[in-house]
Formats: structure tokens, C-alpha cells, sequence
């Protein structure tokens, strides 16, 4: 199939480097340039890809001629400046989570990629998972009653965890397992339930102020007065357990650990769910594009991450 599409990318860690090869597979896009501040890091992955350009600043990439979508990959401080100069470009963009580091920044951006009209997203990967369209599916289908409250868990045994080592993610400037994970499901609940107003949050930090939270209770509402619970803790003596689940009148259903459903009644204890394979909306690049080619397409847009942003900054009494 003829290639398309020439991606550019501004980041090369962990995910940076996860969705470089998710772009070299895919058969409508190219790797036509890698942009990282670490030169060991480039050189690595430069070798993996055919023909690559390779820039130590991301203002280079973003004017490569060559360069249709800039895929935003650095730490999330650095999103705005790169996002800012790319929709200034007028190239088209895929941003990691959270959008921003702040709620101004996340309305600048938003303003930006709406006023350059160009294709922008968010790589938020659960909407395209077959877990989330069952979750979906499931709480559309009535099939646990009436809502009584949703839960959002968050329990980690250290944080950051033992594979995931920068030199942010323990940091209370950007990083943190508010900042990191609570985004990703304010997000699906948005998409379920519409606008969440935020009521109140206690957040634990330790007594060095470089250092992120270690626990969060938090009270949200759907719009309904439905209550949404946050509960994040981290150096606890468990597993880690990330679940997010809705109490209904008939029923619960849960998403533990981002892919296992879990169901139960006031019958029968709580029981796995299969997904349900579904390939309609697999896939976050097939979906950008189909939006670069002005077709419907299924994306979580920066104006989606903006109303993520707000949630989460008010979690963290930083609006
Ligand atoms: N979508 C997801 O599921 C998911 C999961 C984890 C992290 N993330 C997000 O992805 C982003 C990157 O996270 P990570 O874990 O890969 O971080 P990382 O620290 O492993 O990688 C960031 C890379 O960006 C480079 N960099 C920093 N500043 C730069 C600059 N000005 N110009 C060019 N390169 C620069 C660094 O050298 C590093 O290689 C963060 O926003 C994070 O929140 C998303």
C-alpha cells in the first residue's frame, strides 16, 4: 500500500520510542524524522529506521519540508513550546498526555491546532481498546442498573515504578501518578457520563518539595450529582491495582489494570468478562488518517484535553 504520510517525531523515551514503531509498522505512514535533546538516544534509533533525518532541536524538524504530522513525545513540560511552533507550521499533530502542564497551556495549545485547522490528538490509547468499547458497551446497555457512584483506584506498591526511571516522573513539577494515570480515565469518563465538575481533593506530600504526592482522596460529580471517588496511594505494602468501576443498582462493573473487566452481583461474586473483539476504531494512527484525509474519524482532540486538563489541575488546587 503507498505510503502517505511523513511523521516526524520530538521525544524518544519510553512511549516516544513505543510509537516509532507503531508508525514504522503501519502501512500508510513513514518515519521521516526522530528529534531528541540526548544524542545517544538518536544515534540508537536512528540505526533501526531506513532513511531517517535527525535533529537535536525540535524547531529543525518542525520546518523539514518533508514532515506532515509531529508526533509530541517529550516530558510534559515541554509540550506547549513544541506544539506551539509545530501548529504554527501548520503541521498536523499527535500529543502525548496530559496535554499540558498547565491549565493556561493546555488553553493555548487548544487554541492554537483550532485557529491553524489542523488534525490534532491526543495519545490517549484506552478509547481504542476492545476493554473500553465493552466497558462501553456494557454500562450503554443498562446491563448494571441505575449509577450510584464511580471509583477511580490507584495503588501502587513504589512509585515511580522500578521500570519506569526519568528524571520527571518522581518530580512534583510534572510528574506524580495524579499527573500520569488519573488523566487517562477522566478522559473515559468523560466520554461515558459528559462534563465532571470537581468538589474537593486531599493530596499527601512528602516534606521535600521537589518530590510528587504519595496518596489522593478526591470528590468528583457527573452532571447528574452521580459522586466520583479517587483514591491513589503509593508505598503500599500490595500489587499494584489501578481499577475503575461503576456501582450500579443491579450490578459493578470494573476495568482493573487497563485491560481485565471484571462484573458482579448481589448473586454471584466478582467474575471475569471477556472483551469483545472489535476492530472498528483499533487503531489511534488508522484514525488520524482518516482525519488528515477529511473522513470521520474517532480522536480525543486537544479540546478534549483541555477539559482533562481542568479536571486534573483542579485536583491538584492548582485552579
Ligand atoms: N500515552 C501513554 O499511555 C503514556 C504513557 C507514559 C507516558 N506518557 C507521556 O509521554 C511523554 C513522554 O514520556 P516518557 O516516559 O517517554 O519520557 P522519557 O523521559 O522517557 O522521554 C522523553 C524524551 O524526550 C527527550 N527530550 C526532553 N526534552 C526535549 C526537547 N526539548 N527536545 C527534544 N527531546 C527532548 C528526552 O531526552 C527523552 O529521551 C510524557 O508526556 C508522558 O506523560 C504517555
Amino acid at each position: 500500500m503507498e505510503k502517505l504520510v511523513n511523521v516526524g517525531i520530538v521525544g524518544l523515551g519510553a512511549v516516544g520510542e513505543r510509537l516509532l514503531h507503531q508508525f514504522v509498522k503501519h502501512p500508510k505512514t513513514i518515519v521521516a524524522a526522530i528529534c531528541d535533546t540526548n544524542t545517544s538516544r538518536l544515534n540508537e534509533l536512528q540505526a533501526k529506521i531506513d532513511n531517517v533525518n535527525i535533529y537535536t532541536n525540535y524547531n529543525e524538524l518542525i520546518s523539514d519540508p518533508s514532515i506532515n504530522l509531529v508526533y509530541v513525545a517529550v516530558p510534559p513540560k515541554f509540550h506547549h513550546r513544541v506544539v506551539m511552533e509545530a501548529a504554527k507550521a501548520g503541521k498536523h499533530i499527535l500529543c502525548e498526555k496530559p496535554l499540558a502542564n498547565s491549565l493556561a497551556e493546555a488553553e493555548e495549545m487548544a487554541g492554537a491546532v483550532e485557529n491553524a485547522n489542523i488534525v490534532n490528538a491526543i495519545n490517549f490509547p484506552l478509547p481504542y481498546s476492545n476493554a473500553v468499547q465493552t466497558f462501553k458497551a456494557k454500562w450503554e446497555a443498562g446491563e448494571i442498573g441505575k449509577l450510584k457512584r464511580v471509583e477511580l483506584k490507584m495503588h501502587f506498591p513504589q512509585w515511580p515504578r522500578a521500570w519506569q526511571q526519568n528524571p520527571w516522573i518522581a518530580g512534583r513539577e510534572q510528574g506524580g501518578f495524579i499527573r500520569e494515570i488519573t488523566p487517562h480515565y477522566i478522559q473515559v469518563m468523560e466520554d461515558l457520563f459528559g462534563e465532571i465538575t470537581y468538589e474537593q481533593s486531599f493530596i499527601d506530600y512528602p516534606d521535600n518539595p521537589e518530590q510528587c504526592e504519595t496518596g489522593v482522596i478526591a470528590k468528583l460529580k457527573l452532571q447528574d450529582g452521580i459522586p466520583v471517588i479517587i483514591d491513589g496511594l503509593s508505598g503500599i505494602g500490595r500489587k499494584e491495582e489501578i481499577s475503575f468501576k461503576l456501582y450500579g443498582d443491579k450490578g459493578t462493573l470494573a476495568l482493573k489494570n487497563w485491560g481485565q473487566l471484571e462484573g458482579e452481583t448481589n448473586e454471584q461474586s466478582a467474575f471475569p468478562i471477556e472483551a469483545i473483539e472489535n476492530n472498528e476504531h483499533q487503531d489511534l494512527i488508522s484514525e488520524i488518517i482518516k482525519a488528515m484525509e477529511n473522513k470521520q474519524s474517532r480522536l480525543v482532540s486537544f479540546k478534549d484535553g483541555y477539559n482533562v486538563q481542568k479536571v486534573l489541575e483542579q485536583i491538584l488546587q492548582h485552579v
